[in-house]
């Protein structure tokens, strides 16, 4: 045999090995009986996912297949079988998708099965009540912070883009309650901390054909993980550096994040993570704490402009709180301004900052009449649901109603995911809610939130599967006399 024939043969028996192994799920996907969409992503930077998501739901139903390239993604909008994988057979269900992250830059949002139980057990006293309430001070004067550079700015013009003050005001509260740092990102967004966290959660969308090629190639080939940097190592390992350098600083103990990982690292006998692991732990409170709360009040005074009858209500009820505290905004007060957290929870519902919330299965697993066969990934379509009529009559108002107590009861579980659920549920859910509170309170006593026409909008990004990603938001603060 000639030495091309043999090339020949080795190249055709290589080629039908990945043919083989990049459809080894096709049987599997034909036998689910569930409707497949098979459209490949090419453009996926330009692709807005949410309409993608909304009109999947309504041409299939609550489950379809998205098989694009070889690994299947299984979508479930039906709130019963979410909870069952959720919570119930949590154990066949307990990682989200695989990024390849390397341990340095794992963080608890990426750690798989017995770190991630490590990690969050070790983190979770973070934010108990009895801490929340130690923090309320705190918040309160970054909000002051806030409002003074308000102040200065709305001397200048009126109008201004809140994203990037709720993006500040998130970063200096999340490094103050769980850094034990200061810092005033008001008078200085260019710091480097800032431009770091920023670029870590922007850096998860696609922006170019590039970035989508290689995103392709990740799914069918895991291993290229180990060679292409798929998630921005730069930025990961500066967050990572600079909690390092914040737990080595630590030297009395403030009961917080910090005081957390000085203990896991400290205590290096009693599980398996490196030193670079647990500081990695950073990485994921200054993304998570940084991006979603900014999101969430960004949208939340766009709705509020456009809501004006809300926006009294919220502010009568602020008034009345507080003439029953003496004039205080803080942890009691705001437990009581019931309509306020309604409103943070309706804005959640229509906006939710996480889009799309995935599982992997890792044992084999059948949930109604669905076969969850191990590897298979399961997307919940977090955005479509909140906007799913079936769910959430007149989906598009915006009626914080909805979540008071009387109506609030007829909400389906799991069908409202913002802050997902189960044992992975976010770690920082009732911080955020405090923070969003008392930041809300203390502006909107000096502001009013105004439509700015042709100016006040949302304009949502192309290209991210995950996040509500957006850049500005331009509202007209005046204050009230
Ligand atoms: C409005 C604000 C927030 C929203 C909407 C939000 C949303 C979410 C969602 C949807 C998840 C995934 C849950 C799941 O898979 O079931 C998550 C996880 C997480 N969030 Fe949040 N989050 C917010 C604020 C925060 C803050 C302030 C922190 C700061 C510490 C934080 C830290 C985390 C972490 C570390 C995880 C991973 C938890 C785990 O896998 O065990 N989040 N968040």
């Amino acid at each position: 045999m000639s030495i091309t024939a043999v090339l020949l043969a080795i190249l055709i028996l290589l080629l039908t090995i990945t043919w083989i192994y990049l459809n080894r799920f096709s049987s599997y996907v034909q036998s689910l009986g569930i409707p497949v969409e098979r459209r490949i992503h090419w453009q996926m930077h330009k692709t807005n996912f949410r309409a993608w998501m909304d009109n999947c739901l309504s041409k299939y139903g609550n489950l379809w297949v998205d098989y694009t390239a070889t690994l299947p993604s299984i979508f479930v909008a039906d709130p019963n079988i979410i909870k069952e994988i959720m919570v119930k057979h949590f154990d066949h269900f307990p990682n989200r998708i695989n990024f390849g992250i390397e341990d340095q830059h794992t963080s608890l949002i990426d750690a798989r099965d017995d770190k991630w139980s490590v990690v969050r057990k070790a983190l979770s006293p973070t934010f108990t009540s009895g801490k929340l309430k130690g923090m309320t001070a705190y918040m309160g004067k970054i909000v002051d912070n806030m409002l003074d550079h308000l102040e200065a700015k709305l001397q200048n013009d009126p109008i201004i883009d809140v994203k990037q003050v709720f993006q500040c005001l998130s970063l200096d509260t999340i490094a103050n309650c769980a850094f034990g740092i200061d810092i005033n990102s008001f008078q200085d967004s260019e710091n480097v901390l800032f431009k770091r966290s920023n670029q870590a959660f922007s850096d998860l969308r696609f922006k170019d054909m590039a970035e989508n090629v290689l995103m392709h190639l990740l799914n069918a080939f895991p291993f290229l993980f180990n060679f292409l940097d798929a998630y921005g190592k730069e930025n990961y390992a500066f967050l990572r550096d600079t909690t390092k350098s914040i737990v080595k600083r630590r030297a009395a103990p403030r009961g917080d994040f910090i005081d957390r990982l000085k203990e896991l690292s400290e205590d290096s006998t009693a599980h398996g993570l490196s030193e670079e692991m647990i500081m990695a732990q950073g990485i994921g409170f200054f993304i998570a704490g940084f991006e979603t709360s900014s999101n969430t009040m960004s949208t939340l005074s766009y709705h509020l402009a456009m809501n004006t009858q809300v926006q009294d209500k919220i502010y009568a009820e602020i008034c009345s709180v507080m003439e029953n505290h003496n004039g205080n905004i803080d942890h009691e007060s705001t437990n009581e301004m019931v309509y306020m957290e309604a409103a943070i929870e309706e804005n959640l519902r229509l906006c939710p900052p996480v889009t799309k919330l995935d599982r992997e299965c890792k044992k084999d697993i059948t949930i109604g009449n669905v076969f969850f066969k191990k590897g298979v990934q399961v997307a919940f379509p977090i955005w479509s649901m909140h906007h799913n009529p079936d769910l959430f009559p007149d989906p598009e108002e915006f009626r914080p109603e909805r979540f008071l107590k009387g109506s609030q009861e007829q909400i389906q579980p799991f069908s409202y995911i913002p802050f997902g659920g189960g044992p992975r549920k976010c770690i920082g859910m009732r911080f955020a809610m405090v923070e969003m509170k008392i930041a809300l309170a203390k502006l909107l006593i000096k502001y009013k939130i105004i439509n700015e026409p042709g100016k006040t909008k949302l304009n949502f990004n192309p290209g991210d599967p995950f996040f509500l990603s957006y850049s500005q938001v331009f509202v007209r603060l005046e204050e009230r006399t």
